[in-house]
């Protein structure tokens, strides 16, 4: 899919702001504080429901104004008219949600129609932070492909703050049942033995994906490394392909046994201390944790190639790619990984009848190395506003 237009009125600096963009690549170039992630930051919205910098809708109000609209319209592969979305976000009272002008009654009837896969430097946590980024990483991935994957996460999640309660309260001498705590460690064991599955399998394809990245991004130089690491299963253990079989059935015993085994310490403790709350994704360079070791280009080749890698992912699964938006990638990296990256995304993906598109924001125009150039549609901002070229 692509987006074809974006309009914003009073979104944060846009007082009146209109761009058309192309498939392919779109380079929203201009100044420090022009408005250039302002943009991204409204279309990124018609895909996740919110703003990426984890802003209130009230900031997004252009100062001194009582509400912001984006109007966003896109086309899909398979049709041949565009899909308009509309948001309005008034300072009081409700947002309001459209689409083709028709209202939507909540967020989650806009989610799924227009998919975009964003990076901005913030998300370099998935490599420098701890766990809980990778986490967040993979789930908002995989919540977009697979419906079952969110269910199986809103329901663990559910049982996981109602179970963490209960430890509680059994700390402070109130009497659980058996029954009840069987209940929990079923209830999560069955529900985390699927996010695992689906995990690992996702993981496992994200890896491959990396290593094509970078494979043309070094000429072979730097080798990366993917690794789920379950806190709770064995080494080793055998679980199912979900995303590419949601119906096989995943080994819940040995979530299971944990759960039961541990309930002392983790009265204690007063939290569940086994799960895939606890998991992992293990990254290396060349054999050598990317988070200690890796350099500033280094750990940004690597958060953008698993970008890249979750558009190529979301393809394969969804059928479509989404659209891909880049705020800021190309400071610190050189050369040689740019060129690869915008040859490498430039291309149709080799699949007739898929549409890829990257928006990209960058201070200077000439990001783009050489004749590549002809083929990119630039939008300069200033104050604002867009203009051509
Ligand atoms: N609610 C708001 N009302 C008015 N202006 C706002 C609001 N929120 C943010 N701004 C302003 O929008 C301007 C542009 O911000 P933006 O982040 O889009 O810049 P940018 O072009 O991406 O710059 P950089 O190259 O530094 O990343 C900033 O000066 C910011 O202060
Ligand atoms: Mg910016």
């Amino acid at each position: 899919m692509f987006v074809r237009s974006v309009h914003y009125h009073d979104w944060r600096n846009l007082a009146e702001a209109s761009a058309d963009f192309s498939p392919g690549i779109n380079v929203l170039w201009g100044m420090n504080a022009q408005g250039k992630s302002n943009i991204l930051e409204g279309i990124y919205f018609f895909a996740r429901g919110r703003s990426f910098r984890g802003a209130r809708e009230r900031e997004l109000v252009r100062f001194g104004s009582d509400f912001a609209r984006a109007d966003l319209a896109f086309r899909r592969d398979t049709f041949s008219e565009d899909t308009a979305l509309d948001a309005v976000l008034p300072l009081s009272g409700k947002k309001r949600l459209a689409k083709n002008g028709a209202p939507l009654s909540s967020i989650a009837e806009m989610l799924g129609l227009f998919r975009a896969v964003l990076f901005t430097p913030q998300n370099l946590s998935i490599v420098t932070g701890g766990p809980l980024e990778r986490r967040a990483f993979l789930d908002i991935a995989l919540s977009q492909i697979s419906g079952d994957y969110l269910a199986c996460l809103r329901r663990y999640v559910r049982l996981l703050a109602e179970r963490n309660a209960l430890l509680r309260r059994a700390a402070d001498g109130v009497e659980v049942s058996e029954e009840e705590w069987t209940v929990y460690a079923e209830g999560m064991a069955e529900y985390g033995a699927r996010i695992a599955g689906y995990r690992r399998e996702y993981v496992s394809l994200l890896a491959s994906a990396v290593e094509r990245y970078f494979a043309g991004m070094t000429g072979g130089r730097e080798i990366p490394g993917l690794l789920y690491r379950s806190h709770a299963l064995p080494d080793g253990f055998v679980l199912p392909d979900l995303l590419t079989n949601p119906s096989s059935k995943a080994d819940s015993g040995p979530l299971y046994q944990k759960l039961t085994e541990n309930r002392e310490r983790e009265i204690a403790a007063g939290s569940t201390l086994w799960g895939v709350h606890k998991d992992d994704v293990i990254l290396t360079l060349n054999d050598a944790d990317a988070r200690t070791y890796a350099s500033q280009g280094q750990q940004r080749s690597l958060v953008l190639s698993m970008k890249l890698g979750e558009a190529d992912i979301a393809k394969r699964i969804g059928g479509e790619y989404p659209v891909i938006l880049l705020d800021d990638v190309f400071s610190e990296l050189d050369e040689e990984r740019r060129r690869y990256i915008l040859d490498s995304l430039s291309g149709d993906g080799g699949e007739e009848g898929s549409v890829r598109q990257i928006i990209v924001t960058s201070c200077e125009p000439d990001v783009i190395p050489g004749a590549r150039a002809e083929r990119v549609t630039f939008r300069h901002v200033t104050n604002g506003e867009v203009s051509e070229n």
